[in-house]
C-alpha cells in the first residue's frame, strides 16, 4: 500500500518536473510543522518532544528544530548538550550536519537557540549557502517539527508562517486562550494565515479539552473572517509529565502506558493520516519562505 502510495507520487512528479518539489527518500515531501502558543509554559516543548518519539516509533524520521530563545529547551528535555548551533553554520565555522545532535530513536535535533534572530537577518549570500545545506538534509527527514518560543515575536511569527502546519497548543488557563487566540489573529489579519491546528493540553478529561477548543474557535469564527480552526484532540493533565522532564527523558518513553503517553501516540497517528492544508510545503519551501528568498 505504502509502496503505491509512493510509486503515484513519484510519477505525478515525472509528469512535471517544473513543479516538482524536492523529495525525500521515498518520494514523500517532507512535512514542516510548528508548534506554538501564544503564551508560555503551556507545553509546546512537551508537545514536540513526545511527538517526534511517537513519530519516530511509526517509522517516520523526525528533525527537530529547536527554535526557541528561552530556557526550557529541547536539548534540556533530552539532556543532550550542544556545543554548537546555526550561529555556527551561519559564521562558517561548522557545516549543517555538524551542528545535529541524536536523540531519542532516529530523532535528529538542529539546535537553533542563539541563531534564531540571525536567521531571519542573513545576506543573500549567506542565505543560499545554507538553503545548499538544507537540501543535503532534505533526504533523511519525513517531519520537521519547530519548537517555537512564546508571544508574538517576529521570529515566532515568521516560522509559523514559512511552516506548512501550525499546532497551536492550549490549555485551561484563561490567559492561554487569549495568548492563542492572539497569536492567530496577528498571522490572519496581518499574513492571511487560515489554517491553525489546536491542541488542548493538560485536561481533566475529553470534554474539557473539547470546551477549550469551542469557545476558541467561537471568537475565531465571530471575529476572523474566513478561518479555519481543527481541533487536533487533547492530552491529559498527569504528575508524571514534569517528573519525566526532571529525568531528562521523554515522558511517552519513560511511562509509555499513561494515558497522556496513548494520546501522544494517537496524536501522532491522526496527524501522519490528515494531509496538510498547504500542500506546496517541503522543506526547501519552508526555509525559502523562512527567509525570504
Ligand atoms: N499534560 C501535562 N500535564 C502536566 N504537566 C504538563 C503537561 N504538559 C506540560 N506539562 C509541564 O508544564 C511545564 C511547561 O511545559 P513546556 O516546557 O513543555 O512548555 P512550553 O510551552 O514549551 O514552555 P516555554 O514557553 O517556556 O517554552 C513543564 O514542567 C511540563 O512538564
Ligand atoms: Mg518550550
Amino acid at each position: 500500500m505504502d509502496q503505491a502510495v509512493g510509486l503515484r507520487e513519484k510519477k505525478d512528479t515525472n509528469r512535471n518536473p517544473s513543479i516538482s518539489q524536492p523529495l525525500n527518500a521515498f518520494h514523500r515531501p517532507v512535512r514542516v510543522i510548528a508548534v506554538s502558543s501564544g503564551k508560555g509554559g503551556v507545553g509546546k516543548s512537551t508537545v514536540v518532544v513526545n511527538l517526534a518519539v511517537a513519530f519516530d516509533r511509526l517509522g517516520q524520521r523526525v528533525l527537530i528544530m529547536d527554535a526557541d530563545l528561552g530556557l526550557a529547551n529541547i536539548d534540556i528535555f533530552l539532556g543532550l548538550t550542544p556545543k554548537q548551533n546555526i550561529s555556527h553554520v551561519l559564521k562558517g565555522t561548522r557545516q549543517l550536519r555538524e551542528v545535529l545532535v541524536n536523540g531519542p530513536g532516529k530523532i535528529r535535533i538542529m539546535p537553533a537557540s542563539s541563531g534564531v534572530q540571525e536567521l531571519t537577518q542573513l545576506t543573500d549570500e549567506q542565505k543560499l549557502l545554507f538553503l545548499e545545506m538544507l537540501d543535503e538534509l532534505e533526504t533523511d527527514v519525513d517531519i520537521l517539527l519547530i519548537d517555537t518560543a512564546a508571544g508574538i515575536s517576529d521570529t515566532v511569527l515568521y516560522f509559523n508562517l514559512a511552516a506548512q502546519e501550525r499546532i497551536i497548543v492550549v490549555t485551561p488557563e484563561p490567559t492561554s486562550l487569549t495568548d492563542a487566540y492572539a497569536l492567530i489573529k496577528v498571522l490572519h489579519t496581518r499574513n492571511g494565515e487560515r489554517h491553525f491546528r489546536i491542541l488542548s493540553n493538560a485536561v481533566e478529561n475529553d470534554q474539557a479539552g473539547k470546551a477549550i477548543f469551542s469557545k476558541l474557535s467561537k471568537v475565531a469564527d465571530h471575529f476572523l473572517d474566513g478561518i479555519s480552526l481543527d481541533y487536533l484532540g487533547n492530552i491529559p493533565s498527569d504528575p508524571r509529565i514534569p517528573a519525566a522532564l526532571m529525568q531528562q527523558r521523554p515522558f511517552i518513553e519513560v511511562f509509555p502506558n499513561a494515558p497522556a503517553a496513548r494520546s501522544f501516540r494517537a496524536l501522532a497517528e491522526r496527524i501522519q493520516k490528515s494531509s496538510p492544508h498547504n500542500n506546496c510545503g517541503n522543506v526547501r519551501f519552508f526555509w525559502k519562505r523562512l527567509l525570504k528568498i
